[in-house]
């Protein structure tokens, strides 16, 4: 099954020598007055600051895929990660397209699963068991697999909505398979009641998925075992060694956070969540963040009467997200003025059709 229906485009990017970075940003700002409402730009809250300067909407996965799905422009760049881009795409009209300024802009969390290894694990759970499972993918992985929970009676879900998506599983099925993060899925189940003891994790890269049939069968959920290396590098001692250092610093951390990590913290909620609770927490308050570090810096910066700090003393940044450039956005805003837009992300309709039944249920449920 072929996921895109284009062949993807490699041009050579606007080299320093050329340009400095603020006539990068001069030469933005002119094009996108004047392509008017052609062209709209997404952002997700880990970009740095000079792409977020250039959002028209900012967001966390589902508020930007929701975006996606309303808005008119023939023209959608998504300042973001590949498979952001994807669901942008399957979301928007067909005379829609959407870019992605920089193609090796991927997740390495969505990496750790594809389509072979969950058709292989979902025959030996099946094997294993005659029971109801309801397939849910974090929205964080490939189309294809978005293809085979749409096709499995399954559904997607994001980090602000994984509670309700969840709820919805356990009452339609009687086991739930949550690919590709074992964290958030973990998190959100004990949150949601589930004992540790009811959760296996299943290792594609070991044989049988590491588990044995009768794990399989007393399992309430069955965890995959990805993670995001960026939110895996917060630790418990972290926490620990803010709280020691000064009892009345709150940490926040992102749910693709350990669960030990979770915890230790004091709450825990998507991007969006974290800057709304900082953003109406008192002036003086004291807050250490668990999760990616653009965010992390930008809210220190815009709510100053607040003292706000990483959890990590370590820079945790996203790499990927870290690759899409304002001269890499240059490129495709100069590919669109002269009608020939690269790097589009086209998700072939094959691909498209179950995909967007698990999405739709998606945005139904939360
Ligand atoms: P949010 O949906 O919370 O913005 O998370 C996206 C993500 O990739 C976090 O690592
Ligand atoms: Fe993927 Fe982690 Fe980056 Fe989010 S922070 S896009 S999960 S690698």
């Amino acid at each position: 099954m072929n996921i895109y229906e284009n062949e993807q485009d490699h041009l050579p990017k606007i080299s320093e020598a050329e340009l400095s970075d603020e006539q990068v940003m001069e030469e933005l700002h002119a094009i996108r007055e004047e392509l008017g409402d052609k062209l709209v730009v997404l952002g997700h809250h880990y970009q740095q600051d000079d792409v977020i300067s250039l959002a028209d909407h900012t967001g966390d996965s589902l508020q930007l895929a929701r975006e996606a799905a309303k808005l008119d422009a023939e023209y959608i760049i998504f300042c973001g990660v590949h498979f952001m881009a994807e669901t942008a795409d399957m979301l928007s009209a067909p005379h829609q397209k959407v870019i992605l300024p920089d193609m090796n802009a991927g997740c390495t969390m969505a990496d750790m699963a594809n389509r072979v290894e969950i058709d292989r694990a979902w025959e030996n759970i099946k094997k294993a068991t005659s029971a109801k499972i309801t397939p849910i993918t974090y929205i964080n992985c490939s189309a294809l697999l978005k293809d085979f929970v749409g096709a499995n009676d399954g559904a997607i879900c994001t980090s602000s909505n994984a509670k309700k998506v969840i709820e919805w599983a356990l009452e339609h099925g009687e086991k739930l398979l949550f690919f590709p993060d074992q964290h958030l899925g973990r998190n959100t189940c004990f949150d949601l009641g589930i004992p540790l003891d009811e959760m296996i994790v299943y290792n594609p890269n070991m044989q049988n998925g590491g588990v044995t049939p009768e794990q399989i069968q007393k399992a309430k959920v069955i965890l995959w075992y990805g993670y995001c290396s960026v939110h895996q590098g917060f630790t418990k001692a972290q926490v620990e060694q803010i709280k020691k250092d000064d009892p009345e610093t709150t940490v926040i951390v992102h749910p693709e956070c350990s669960f030990d990590v979770v915890q230790a913290a004091d709450m825990d909620g998507s991007t969006s969540h974290i800057i709304n609770t900082v953003k109406n927490a008192p002036a003086g308050s004291k807050w250490a963040i668990g999760t990616e570090i653009n965010l992390v810096n930008r809210l220190a910066n815009e709510f100053s009467d607040k003292k706000i700090v990483s959890l990590s003393p370590y820079q945790c940044l996203c790499a990927t997200m870290y690759r899409v450039r304002p001269r890499w956005l240059l490129e495709s805003f100069r590919s669109i003025k002269r009608g020939e837009p690269i790097n589009v992300i086209s998700v072939s309709e094959e691909v498209k059709k179950n995909s967007l039944k698990a999405l739709e249920r998606m945005l139904k449920i939360s």
